[in-house]
């Protein structure tokens, strides 16, 4: 540990697995606080516990929904009082899910997809900039896609929350800087990472996990999909002070894949 962001205090979302998980970690193990969040509450509480096991009174875990405003409100004063502070927000929570072409998609479809992909990012940083203003200079990091930069088929919602994801951590990263606030705000975009929401891609492979991995890698140039600490690792350098002049910008983790 070299304490890269040391006296910061972070907010994850979706923290229970995945991406989140592993972003809690990286960040604790560099020195942050880190209040884990997820709608699953037992998985947000286990991997607090575990992380406090090894960085002893870093971590807290709370269920959270992030479609839930009322909630929202409560978690990130809740995180403010127990951290002592918030100065980095991870909107992390997202759903992925089958593909589905436009005349199998649903309205209701379409809007779980902008509820938890989308509003939960503008709820998180309406909620949290008080906090994060107060405790400046402080980071937002938006977890978009590779998928809100290029279309696929089949993927029209979560394409578009995406998208949408992209282009709002501009305008929040615009706004704090005219109000002159330190609040930078940044989105981060992977292509396929090694989580739990692959799976419907392993089923499409009848259950054979190496068989779709095979047929993810296919199209992205240095052929294999990522590790979570590959996209953990971009959201350390932008929780930490290192990228202080970064703001309303976006890191594509993609082994090439938006290159061509
Ligand atoms: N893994 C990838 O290949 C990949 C690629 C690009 C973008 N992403 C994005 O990364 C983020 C994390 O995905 P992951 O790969 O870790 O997936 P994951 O399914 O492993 O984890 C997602 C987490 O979000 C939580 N969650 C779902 N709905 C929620 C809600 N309403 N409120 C709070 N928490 C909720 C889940 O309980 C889960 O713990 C998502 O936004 C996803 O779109 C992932």
């Amino acid at each position: 540990m070299s304490g890269r962001v040391a006296g910061k205090a972070a907010l994850i979302t979706g923290g229970a697995q995945g991406l989140g998980e592993a972003i809690a970690w990286m960040l604790a193990r560099e020195g942050a606080r880190v209040a884990v969040t997820d709608i699953n509450a037992p998985g947000a509480r286990a991997v607090a516990d575990a992380i406090n096991a090894a960085h002893p009174g870093q971590a807290f875990g709370y269920g959270h929904d992030v479609t839930d405003e009322v909630q929202w409100a409560e978690v990130v004063d809740r995180a403010t009082a127990d951290m002592g502070r918030l100065s980095v927000l991870v909107n992390n929570a997202g759903i992925g899910g089958d593909l589905r072409w436009l005349e199998d998609d649903s309205l209701d479809h379409w809007r779980k997809m902008q509820a938890i992909n989308q509003e939960s990012v503008m709820l998180g940083c309406k909620y949290a900039m008080p906090h994060l203003r107060a405790a400046a200079p402080a980071s937002i990091i938006n977890i978009s896609s590779v998928a809100g930069l290029a279309a696929a088929p089949g993927m029209g919602a979560y394409n578009a929350t995406k998208a949408a994801v992209w282009m709002y951590t501009k305008t929040i990263a615009l706004e704090a800087a005219k109000h002159g606030w330190d609040v930078r705000c940044n989105s981060i975009h992977p292509v396929f990472i090694k989580t739990a929401i692959l799976d419907p891609y392993v089923k499409m492979a009848g259950g054979d996990e190496a068989k779709a991995h095979e047929r993810l890698m296919r199209g992205i140039p240095l052929r294999r999909i990522g590790e979570p600490d590959d996209v953990a690792y971009a959201a350390l350098y932008l929780a930490s002070d290192e990228s202080k002049f970064i703001t309303g910008s976006e890191i594509k983790i993609d082994g090439g894949l938006l290159a061509q």
